[in-house]
């Protein structure tokens, strides 16, 4: 087992980029695929929940190039050419792999399995399987279709309307993806917009997308066009270098190309509302997504109200937020923050038992949170579960404890964020994070 060990760092300081969004870099290569003619994409995250798609992708037919610079290029032919797979599809720990391509699959004449790793294989698949069924076509999986494998038999599918019962960008797009395929037109209504990467993208491969409130519709049989993309930073990759120096005062940090699209921006605005002192620089927009510098100066944090609308907007930021939480003057109460239970592990319960090892005060409730902050985290032997994002909270709460921090099982952040050890190490030198092997 790979372990980190990190002490207190009393600065942190530079100005740093993070690597490509992840949801933005699946769908780069799905929709690509989905087009007509040569899609390429500046950016795109090399990690191992995007290279588990583009695995998939490629056992589909679909041929991608890699250049020595870190362009892909995407072959796209149209969904009429994918072809069967020989064999079971891997999505390995990504959720987004696999209900997103559920999706496309539901659309194509042939059968193909879909699976994943020990994580993903607990997590709920009915939520998709249920409207992609109700489009015409076939999916079974464990305990009626709520677990993987997938087994889908894919068909000629009609559109629907859909009324989502839960904020999901992968559910929505699991769905859109199907409707691109089907006769008549497709629409998902949320009970909250999730992430809008996906219509914000077909829009760029010229799909007519319309927008209401929270209900998306598209028309069927769509032809995508093939385009150049470019993927900006990943604001939850950013996140946890957001709170690490916002939580120091006397630190100042530039992250420089970060994605801001504001169904994400959820815990730019919660660090605020805890005190700390954020600025966008240079805000653009780039193939549709908007996009700044974010520079962050430390600041003393006071507790912070999270309630449930703003949850599908900082979704994967729970456990780095936990962390500011615990280092806050005061209560951070979070609430409706149910389907945190439903990511890679049981996110609430994770985030309960592994603060209050490094001495927070935290109470873990049926949707949500409480944490007590302002005492000085001790140092402690901590786990991330095989969560990446548990993993990266922990070491951030590292930076803030006496003494030494180990983080135990973190080879999971490959899936999200390779490289991110060293860069904590460039901005926090003084945290000495180190790498060891434990049995
Ligand atoms: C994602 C959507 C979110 C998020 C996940 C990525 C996506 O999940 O937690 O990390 O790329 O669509 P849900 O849509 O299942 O809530």
């Amino acid at each position: 087992m790979r372990s980190w060990v990190i002490h207190a760092s009393d600065q942190i300081r530079g100005s740093i980029r993070v690597p490509g969004d992840k949801s933005i870099s699946h769908r780069s290569l799905l929709l690509g695929a989905l087009a007509h003619g040569t899609t390429e994409v500046r950016g795109f995250l090399r990690s191992q929940d995007c290279l588990a798609t583009l695995a998939i992708l490629r056992a589909l037919g679909v041929e991608i190039t890699e250049s020595a610079d870190g362009r892909i290029e995407i072959c796209g032919r149209g969904p009429e050419e994918l072809r069967e797979p020989e064999t079971v599809l891997d999505a390995g720990n990504s959720g987004t792999t696999l209900r997103l391509l559920a999706g496309i699959l539901a659309g194509r004449p042939f059968f193909s399995v879909l699976t994943g790793d020990a994580s993903l294989r607990r997590r709920p698949m009915r939520r998709a399987v249920d409207p992609l069924t109700a489009m015409g076509a076939t999916l079974l999986g464990r305990a009626g279709g709520q677990y993987p494998p997938l087994a889908i038999q894919g068909r000629q599918l009609s559109g629907i309307a859909w009324p989502s019962p839960v904020a999901s960008a992968q559910v929505k797009s699991a769905i859109l993806l199907a409707g691109l395929q089907a006769t008549g037109e497709t629409s998902v209504t949320e009970p909250m917009l999730s992430r809008d990467h996906t219509e914000r993208m077909l829009t760029a491969f010229g799909v007519s997308v319309r927008r209401e409130g929270t209900t998306v519709s598209i028309p069927g049989e769509a032809r995508l066009h093939a385009t150049n993309l470019a993927v900006p930073g990943d604001l939850s990759s950013a996140a946890f270098f957001l709170i690490a120096a916002a939580a120091l005062p006397g630190s100042e940090l530039l992250i420089r190309d970060a994605g801001i699209n504001p169904t994400r921006t959820g815990v730019l605005e919660v660090l605020e509302a805890m005190g700390a002192r954020v600025t966008r620089e240079r805000e653009r927009s780039e193939g549709g997504e908007p996009v700044a510098d974010l520079r962050i100066r430390g600041a003393r944090f006071r507790g912070a109200k999270v309630g449930a609308e703003l949850i599908p907007r900082l979704l994967d930021e729970i456990p780095a937020l936990a962390i500011a939480a615990g280092l806050a003057e005061g209560e951070t109460v979070i609430s409706g923050a149910a389907e945190l239970r439903a990511k890679e592990v049981d996110r609430l319960s994770a985030v309960a038992g592994e603060l209050a090892k490094l001495g927070i005060q935290v109470a873990e409730e049926r949707e949500g949170l409480r944490i007590v902050g302002g005492r000085r985290l001790r140092g402690a032997v901590v786990r991330s579960r095989g969560d990446h994002r548990m993993a990266m909270a922990l070491a951030v709460a590292g930076l803030f404890a006496d003494g030494e921090t180990r983080v135990q099982d973190v080879a999971c952040v490959e899936t999200s964020f390779p490289g991110f050890a060293e860069l904590l190490a460039e901005v926090a030198p003084g945290c000495g994070i180190q790498e060891i092997e434990e049995a």
